[in-house]
């Protein structure tokens, strides 16, 4: 019985050490996640990585991804993938992905918040003015000016005008399929969705274009 007293303090202490491990572990795990992350998107800073980049037919600016949220990039991610949205780049590169490299991913791009440059995009001032009267529908999910309420809603602040206006037609036709944003945009006006796209691209945000390095 004697010799068997020292064992307790001793597994305390070794729990104590595992669980310490185990944080390190879960802190590494998070950290190498973000630079697989990194080295999957080479292929997206041609694009996603040159500020003000559009592309044509129709022509929109190529979305600012870097420090948007992660939750909402994981499913934008998996959208294109499974279908529900269109852009035939998007799907063709993440058609052979898997979720957990679809994570990484969006883990990697949403760590830049805070990193990256942000700079407001040219907009249309007058558009942006009259906008700010029409989102107070928006608020509840993207904030008033654009920083979203959950990690689920994407960022608006300072994204391309002419990207929100793109998405939002596509939701209003059903081009790009979600039920509450199919909902909301259905009952805008072209001119309203200009104007909506112009304020909140007149906001300050974290957003901004992937690094090049
Ligand atoms: C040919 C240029 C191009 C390349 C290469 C490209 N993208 Fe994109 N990406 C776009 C465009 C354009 C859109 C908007 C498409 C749309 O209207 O649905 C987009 C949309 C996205 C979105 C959704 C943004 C949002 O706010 O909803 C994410 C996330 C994204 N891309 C990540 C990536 C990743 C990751 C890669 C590389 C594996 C990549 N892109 C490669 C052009 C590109
Ligand atoms: C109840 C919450 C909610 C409300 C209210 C809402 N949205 Fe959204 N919004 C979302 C969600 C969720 C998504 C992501 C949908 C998806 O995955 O395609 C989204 C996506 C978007 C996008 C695409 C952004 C991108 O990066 O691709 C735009 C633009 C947008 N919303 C604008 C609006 C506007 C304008 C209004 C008001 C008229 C509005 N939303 C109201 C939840 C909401």
């Amino acid at each position: 019985m004697l010799r068997l007293r020292p064992v307790l303090p001793l597994a305390t202490l070794c729990l104590a050490l595992l669980s310490t491990s185990a944080l390190a572990a879960v802190h590494s795990t998070r950290q190498a996640m973000i630079e697989r992350g990194k080295i999957l998107t080479f292929a997206c800073i041609g694009c996603h990585g040159i500020r003000g980049y559009n592309i044509p037919y129709p022509n929109y600016n190529v979305p600012k991804v870097a420090g948007q949220n992660r939750a909402y990039l994981l499913a934008a991610l998996e959208d294109y993938r499974d279908g529900l949205r269109r852009f035939p780049t998007m799907v063709a590169e993440t058609r052979s992905m898997t979720t957990h490299e679809l994570k990484e991913i969006a883990l990697y791009f949403a760590s830049l918040r805070g990193h990256v440059k942000t700079r407001t995009p040219t907009y249309n001032r007058r558009a942006a003015k009259h906008g700010a009267a029409l989102v107070s529908t928006c608020a509840a999910c993207h904030g008033l000016h654009g920083i979203a309420v959950a990690p689920e809603f994407p960022d608006l602040a300072g994204q391309y005008p002419s990207y929100i206006k793109r998405a939002l037609e596509e939701y209003k036709h059903g081009l790009r399929k979600n039920a509450i944003m199919n909902g909301m945009a259905a009952p805008l006006t072209h001119r309203e969705i200009v104007e909506i796209a112009n304020y909140f691209a007149s906001q300050k945000g974290p957003l901004g274009q992937i690094p090049g390095d």
